[in-house]
């Protein structure tokens, strides 16, 4: 399985026009944004597709989860057919993982398909939604049910786009960074512990080193298990089975992602230990690392401290990723390595290991 070409560094689009030739791609493209990154980096990008000999055609959606739409995604395809854009133009998406993620899906369908750029902007878009291929728009019944696998032909890593986003989304992307050490790579968990705030402060060269760390380790996953069969593609859900518990139970509102999944490792990390599979020491610096999370008014650790374990159970029983009602849960053998528990795993031990996380987060001796 080929997965994308990435690049990253700084100025990523220095040379764009050479580089779309070397991937076969024509210098016409249709440019996605949100309103946050067309003000931010849209003036900035044209100057340099002009430089570069391109053709193109600008489409800006509201930023928000919502764009992730088939209504939105119908009012672009009109624009783009209205612009006479033909199987012969890419889509170059510029934003956060909803760009990424509408933008990928249109370029899947359009046309029957056109090539998709995936710029990202996020920390969360650079190492994990801009990589592997998923691209999907929302139904009222769930995120992400209606999508593609779409590999984008080039993923353009900029981490200067970083500094104007807030801290609370860096924080957010930052649970997926660390997600990457504890499944894939102790040597880097280390390196994130200890440049856990180098790296939120963006400094270099650490952020860069993070970033890169990060999204290669998403890009090795996805090409060995694309289609996630083996079992390996799973791992990359680790803590996110409890995450997107919690996520529902904030009604997807009141709590970002990347801060429930924080969440969910905490709790993942507890489970790990409590059915034998992590030893004592792993867990604690496991946890170590992921104290250092901040996020504001500590509000989103007082949800969670607040809630009702059995009910967080029951919510994640209702997501979709369930498969007949049992829960999947990835586990760590050790830090540095995941693996998908394939056995059911009783009530009783989910609920304890949800009790376990929020006696960690009040701040009590939780072992
Ligand atoms: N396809 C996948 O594999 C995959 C994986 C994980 C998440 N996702 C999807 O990603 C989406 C979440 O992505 P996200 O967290 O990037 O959110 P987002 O795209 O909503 O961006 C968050 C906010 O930051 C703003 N923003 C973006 N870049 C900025 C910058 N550089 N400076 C200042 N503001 C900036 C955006 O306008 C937006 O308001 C969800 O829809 C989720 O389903 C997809
Ligand atoms: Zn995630």
């Amino acid at each position: 399985m080929d997965v994308s070409t990435i690049k990253v560094g700084t100025p990523v689009t220095a040379g764009l026009g050479k580089l779309f030739q070397t991937h076969g791609l024509s210098l016409k493209t249709v440019v996605l944004f949100d309103e946050h990154t067309r003000k931010l980096f849209g003036d900035a990008l044209f100057e340099t597709l002009r430089e570069e000999g391109f053709q193109w055609k600008e489409l800006v959606v509201p930023a928000r989860e919502a764009s992730k739409s088939f209504n939105a995604a119908y009012r672009l395809y009109s624009l783009m057919i209205e612009a006479d854009v033909d199987r012969s133009w890419n889509l170059l998406a510029c934003g956060g993982g909803v760009v990424g993620d509408l933008g990928g899906f249109i370029a899947a369908s359009y046309f029957r398909g056109i090539p998709v750029i995936q710029l990202p902007t996020t920390l969360l878009a650079m190492t994990d939604s801009s990589i592997g291929g998923k691209v999907a728009i929302n139904h009222p019944h769930g995120k992400n049910l209606i999508g593609f696998f779409h590999i984008p032909e080039l993923v353009l890593i900029d981490p200067a786009y970083l500094r104007t986003l807030p801290k609370r989304e860096i924080f957010g992307g930052m649970s997926e960074v660390v997600k990457y050490g504890f499944i894939a790579d102790e040597a880097f968990l280390s390196f994130l512990d200890s440049h856990f705030n180098d790296i939120v402060q963006l400094k270099e060269p650490f952020l860069t080193e993070a970033v890169r760390k990060s999204a290669d380790t998403k890009a090795d996953v996805v090409k060995k298990d694309f289609r996630e069969t083996t079992g390996l593609r799973a791992t990359l859900n680790f803590g996110h089975t409890f995450a997107h518990g919690l996520e529902k139970l904030a009604e997807y509102r009141h709590m970002r992602h990347g801060e429930a999944v924080s969440i969910g490792m905490v709790c993942a990390l507890f489970l790990s230990r409590n059915l034998g599979y992590l030893d004592q020491a792993s867990l604690e610096k496991g946890l170590s690392i992921l104290g250092r999370f901040r996020y504001p008014r500590g509000l989103v650790k007082r949800r969670f401290i607040e809630v009702d374990s059995s009910e967080l159970l029951e919510n994640m029983l209702s997501d979709k990723k369930k498969l007949d009602k049992k829960l999947r849960f990835v586990l760590l053998k050790k830090l540095g390595e995941a693996f998908l528990l394939e056995k059911n795993v009783e009530n009783e031990a989910v609920i304890q290991a949800i009790d376990n996380a929020k006696q960690f987060f009040k701040g009590k001796n939780p072992y």
